[in-house]
């Protein structure tokens, strides 16, 4: 790991889901570099997705710190917190998370509206969609295409370029390519890594596919950063 402050700490952190017998998680010290790309691999159901969730703020830990890009993230407030999570972090859901009603172009250019930072970067944003679009293959025309009317695979490479347009400084990715053949899952992995060394971005990314590793700065396990807790309280 380099010299420089880790663009993601977690330190003393646990989490339990609510509920009696809930799973839960304790990570003691988790770092990520600036520029490092990480391959964060574990079974289903160890918590990868409760961990990223933890690192974009859409759940709390309750004990310990989640630094992101140095700022403890649960000191921001609630509005604070959005435009930060917009601004710093690329987020691609498990789920993709797409507003199915709205168009292609309208997904992709939406975390723009809360990131000025990102915004700031690109000269014409209906054209740097298009570009992704046509980067991770796309088909011609489908900026103006309902979401929801995408193949699975189609809607997850538009959760894609919803996470790199604006370049965030964090790429956190859970499976985002569950739903990719070969050659667009490599195209993919193509266009993250070059946006990677290109500016700089951090990549934290969920796969069940340890093949993945060799294109990695580091290869992490959960059970070597994780502790999962089951069982009543
Ligand atoms: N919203 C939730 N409410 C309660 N428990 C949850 C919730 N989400 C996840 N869990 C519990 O947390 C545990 C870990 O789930 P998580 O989704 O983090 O695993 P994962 O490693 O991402 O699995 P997968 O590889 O299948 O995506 C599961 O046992 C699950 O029951
Ligand atoms: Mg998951």
């Amino acid at each position: 790991m380099t010299e420089k402050p880790a663009i993601l700490h977690l330190e003393d952190v646990s989490y339990r889901w609510p509920g009696r017998a809930s799973f839960g998680l304790n990570v003691p010290d988790f770092q990520v570099a600036p520029s490092e790309t990480v391959l964060l691999l574990g079974a289903s159901g160890s918590g990868k997705s409760t961990l990223l969730s933890m690192i974009c703020a859409t759940i709390f830990a309750d004990a310990g710190q989640v630094n992101v890009s140095g700022q403890n993230i649960a000191q921001l407030s609630a509005g604070q917190r959005d435009r930060f999570r917009a601004e710093q972090i690329g987020l691609i859901f498990q789920q993709f998370n797409l507003l199915p009603f709205a168009s292609v172009a309208d997904n992709i250019l939406l975390p723009l509206q809360f990131a000025p930072e990102r915004r700031k970067r690109i000269a014409d944003p209906e054209a740097e969609a298009q570009r992704l679009c046509d980067a991770l293959g796309l088909p011609q025309g489908v900026m103006t295409s309902r979401a929801g009317a995408l193949s699975v695979g189609q809607q997850q490479r538009v959760a894609a370029a919803r996470a790199l347009i604006g370049t965030p400084p964090l790429i956190i990715a859970d499976e985002p390519t569950s739903s990719l053949d070969a050659e667009t899952q490599a195209t993919f992995l193509e266009l993250l890594f070059a946006q990677s060394q290109a500016h700089g971005t951090t990549v934290l990314m969920v796969s069940h596919d340890a093949r993945l590793a060799a294109q990695f700065d580091r290869v992490v396990k959960m059970a070597d950063i994780a502790t999962a807790v089951r069982g009543a309280q």
